[in-house]
């Protein structure tokens, strides 16, 4: 389980905190939307649950696990995948395979295990076909199957996305959420942050945030209608 206990941010240089409070549970296998205005919050949220930043005051805790422990943040971040807004950000490979591969080679694993993993990763999102292929030649859809496919690499109980269906088309829109909810399926664990209303109709949760704070919280009706 994830839990965030009274959790407040200040960014460093600044002096309004950028989260206030905010409290929330992501149960296994849950699936999770966050919503809210620009600016109010979300990527933060998502960065502290994978212990890229570390709260002002209150808890994280991933699996009984608190991101200040700096000990445990390789083990909190292989159970908690984060998919960045911008997949250029994500991807360090010169190929896909490559891509997928960096994570399980920085878990030091044998090499074997680690092409089982890369090859499975690829499957699993579709994308086994473009393995030896340069990322930057993929179209944006292509390019967020491969940072979710980084992720699956690590066996993740969790994945935090942030905005994953941003400027994409369509197609690469469905692909992408059609991927999102078959592995949600499978018992990992969603927390996607949109801008899009109609991605959120069917999650077990939707979670509306405004000024660093959490406004509502429940299933996608009962948050709507308090908005
Ligand atoms: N490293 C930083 N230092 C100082 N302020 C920051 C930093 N990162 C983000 N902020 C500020 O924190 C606020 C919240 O940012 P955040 O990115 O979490 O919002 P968001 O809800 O994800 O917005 P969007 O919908 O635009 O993605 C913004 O005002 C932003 O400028
Ligand atoms: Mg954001």
């Amino acid at each position: 389980m994830i839990k965030v206990e009274h959790l407040t941010h200040i960014y460093d240089g600044t002096d309004s905190p950028m989260l206030k409070t905010i409290s929330l549970e992501v149960e296994e296998g849950e699936y999770v939307a966050i919503i809210g205005p620009i600016g109010c919050g979300k990527t933060t949220l998502l960065k502290h649950l994978n212990a890229l930043i570390v709260p002002t005051e209150g808890n994280v805790w991933v699996d009984g696990m608190n991101t200040r422990n700096t000990s445990a943040a390789g083990e909190i971040r292989r159970r908690v995948g984060m998919i960045f807004q911008n997949p250029d950000n994500q991807i360090v490979g010169m190929t896909v395979e490559e891509d997928v591969a960096f994570g399980p080679g920085n878990l030091r694993l044998p090499p074997r295990e680690i092409r089982q993993r890369v090859t499975e990763a690829l499957e699993t999102v579709g994308m086994a076909k473009y393995a030896q292929r340069h990322p930057h030649t993929l179209s944006g859809g292509q390019k967020r199957l491969v940072t979710i496919a980084d992720v699956l690499a690590m066996s993740p109980r969790y994945i935090a996305l942030d905005e994953p269906t941003s400027s994409l088309d369509p197609a690469g829109r469905e692909m992408v959420l059609t991927l999102l909810r078959r592995l949600n399926s499978q018992g990992i664990a969603m927390i996607h942050v949109t801008h899009n209303m109609d991605e959120i109709t069917d999650v077990d949760r939707l979670i509306v945030m405004k000024d660093g704070m959490i406004v509502q919280s429940g299933t996608p009706e009962e948050a709507l209608s308090g908005v």
